[in-house]
């Protein structure tokens, strides 16, 4: 007879479907209700539940690079570099970490259409037997900004206007005008290189200076280099408007899609190394994030493979929870004087515990896969034992054998100088000749190309502003001016300088 309860019998071979609390739940697919045409019944906890959780199923994307694409693989030494670290991972030939990647857009919200245009994340965490080191960084050598004071208002510009809530070309030229270190980072992404097809082909940077230290104690700065070995490959916009009008998914299906199909993409990883003291003889401020080291000076040193072979089995678990964080280093490996860097040592940790919760390190895509022996107390889903040696050892120091410290892993120190001031960092600096090389070394062809991304870009940007933009061009080489004025004109945009 219709409405009467109904049941099916419980296949054999499925579990039975329990509440989070564990008790077997009769029917998933009627509510309790008082008749069968009347009202569910409060005390439907099942159906409570349900609604309960359905409303806490998001959490706060990322500030910044909210949209991703990550796996996992491994980092594969093929040359000895332990005459610069001591770090384990570097120890030897041959040695294979696993490590978990994660490419991203910066500007764009979680739903952004992929083929953007907009500097990508690249961001890898490596799982070594001293800790995880996490290298956060970008397909760009260099930065937008120098000062970590300027990366809240830069990211402001890229974000969405408070009125119109739309993306700003005027906030982000005034802003680079007014900044003429961006002009090395807005050339590279206002170039080819500014649309990669996929995370598969474009290099990654640690874009930082970073440092390596080795059992000598001595101490070499260090940047890090990915270069693919799939090859660049790039959109033009007018491709990338054909890609999105397709699929704002296309790095998702890229990515995911080749290392399904057993094409597991690949980077050569290099090093580029200078002897501590040399920092004070460079021209320009090795520590200075919107600068290279130019090959020539600093060669690239081969270190090893990295490649992607595993897809993650849950995109939440594993790719949205993941939590990268320039803090984590390992013994042989350091931070530098740039300011920048030290910024983001309090930022991403600062981000993680508000994103994701105060032990976000103890989820399973960001645990270590070595011991781990804090002595970090309670707060709330403190869900795993931090064992300290014994129960009776939840301070430090204490007599009953908890863990201790390791003078064997202390950094050598590190000379510091000069007087506590806030120095201008635009007084005397050259923003301009590292700029100028690129443009030059991209060829007349993508030069022209270049001129037509930065102009379509400009569309409505108030003339003064243009202007402005238009003279740091002219420093950087005068036929980089030349480019963009001739790609204005054939838009009919107006500027007058
Ligand atoms: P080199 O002549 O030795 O090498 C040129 C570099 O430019 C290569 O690394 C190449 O990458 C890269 N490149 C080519 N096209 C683009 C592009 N559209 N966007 C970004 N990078 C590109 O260079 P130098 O070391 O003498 O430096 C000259 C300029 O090259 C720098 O001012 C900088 O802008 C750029 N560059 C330098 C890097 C460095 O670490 N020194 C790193 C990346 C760029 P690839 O080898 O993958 O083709
Ligand atoms: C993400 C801050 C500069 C690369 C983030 C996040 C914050 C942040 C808060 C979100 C973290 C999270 O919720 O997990 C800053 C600050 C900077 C800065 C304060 C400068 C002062 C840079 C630079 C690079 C970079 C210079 C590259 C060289 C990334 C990447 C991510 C990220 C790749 C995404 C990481 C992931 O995939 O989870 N940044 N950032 N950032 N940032 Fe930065």
């Amino acid at each position: 007879m219709s409405g009467k309860p109904t049941a099916s019998a419980h296949p054999a071979q499925c579990p039975v479907m329990t509440t989070t609390a564990g008790a077997p739940i009769a029917d998933n697919q009627n509510s309790l209700t008082a008749g069968p045409r009347g009202p569910v019944l409060m005390q439907d906890y099942q159906l409570l539940e349900k609604l309960a959780h359905q409303n806490r199923e998001r959490i706060p994307e990322r500030v910044v690079h909210a949209k991703g694409w990550g796996a996992f693989g491994t980092l594969t030494v093929t040359h000895d570099i332990s005459r610069f670290t001591r770090a384990k991972l570097f120890g030897e030939v041959g040695k294979s970490t696993p490590m978990l990647a994660r490419f991203s857009t910066v500007a764009g919200e979680l739903g952004a259409a992929d083929a953007e245009r907009d500097v990508r994340g690249f961001a890898l965490k490596f799982y070594t037997e001293e800790g995880n080191w996490d290298l956060v960084g970008n397909n760009t050598p260099v930065f937008f900004i120098r000062d970590p004071l300027k990366f809240p208002d830069f990211i402001r510009t890229q974000k969405r206007h408070p009125v119109s809530h739309l993306r700003s070309a005027t906030a982000a030229w005034d802003f680079w005008s007014l900044s003429p270190e961006s002009l090395h980072q807005v050339t590279i992404l206002m170039s080819d290189r500014g649309i990669p097809v996929s995370p598969r082909f474009m290099n990654g940077y640690g874009s930082h200076t970073y440092s390596f230290w080795n059992r000598d104690g001595e101490r070499f700065w260090v940047k890090f280099h990915f270069k693919t070995q799939q090859g660049h490959r790039t959109m033009s916009n007018a491709d990338a408007a054909q890609v999105i009008g397709q699929t704002r998914e296309s790095y998702q299906e890229d990515l995911f899609g080749s290392i399904q199909a057993g094409e597991y993409p690949r980077w050569t990883m290099f090093v580029q190394v200078m002897p501590e003291l040399d920092a004070d003889k460079t021209p320009y401020n090795p520590f200075d994030l919107t600068k290279v080291w130019p090959h020539q000076d600093y060669p690239l040193i081969e270190v090893g493979v990295l490649e992607l072979n595993r897809n993650a089995d849950n995109y939440f678990e594993e790719i949205e929870q993941a939590a990268f964080s320039p803090s984590n280093i390992v013994p042989g490996i350091g931070f530098s004087p740039d300011r920048v860097l030290q910024a983001r040592i309090f930022a991403y940790a600062d981000a993680h515990r508000y994103r994701l919760g105060t032990h976000y390190e103890a989820l399973p895509v960001n645990a270590p896969k070595c011991p781990v022996h804090h002595y970090h107390k309670d707060g709330s889903m403190k869900f795993f034992r931090t064992p300290t040696g014994h129960a009776d050892a939840y301070y430090e120091p204490n007599s009953f054998g908890g863990a201790t410290q390791d003078p064997s892993v202390a950094e050598p120190p590190l000379r510091l100088q000069g007087d506590a001031a806030r120095y201008n960092h635009r007084d005397g600096n050259d923003d301009y000749s590292q700029p100028g090389a690129l443009f030059r070394i991209l060829g007349a062809e993508q030069q022209q190309r270049l001129g037509r991304n930065i102009a379509a870009s400009m569309k409505g940007v108030p003339a003064f502003i243009i202007d402005r933009q238009l003279a740091h061009f002219d420093k950087a080489d005068p036929d980089y001016g030349r480019v963009v004025r001739t790609a204005l004109s054939e838009l009919d945009i107006e500027f007058t300088a």
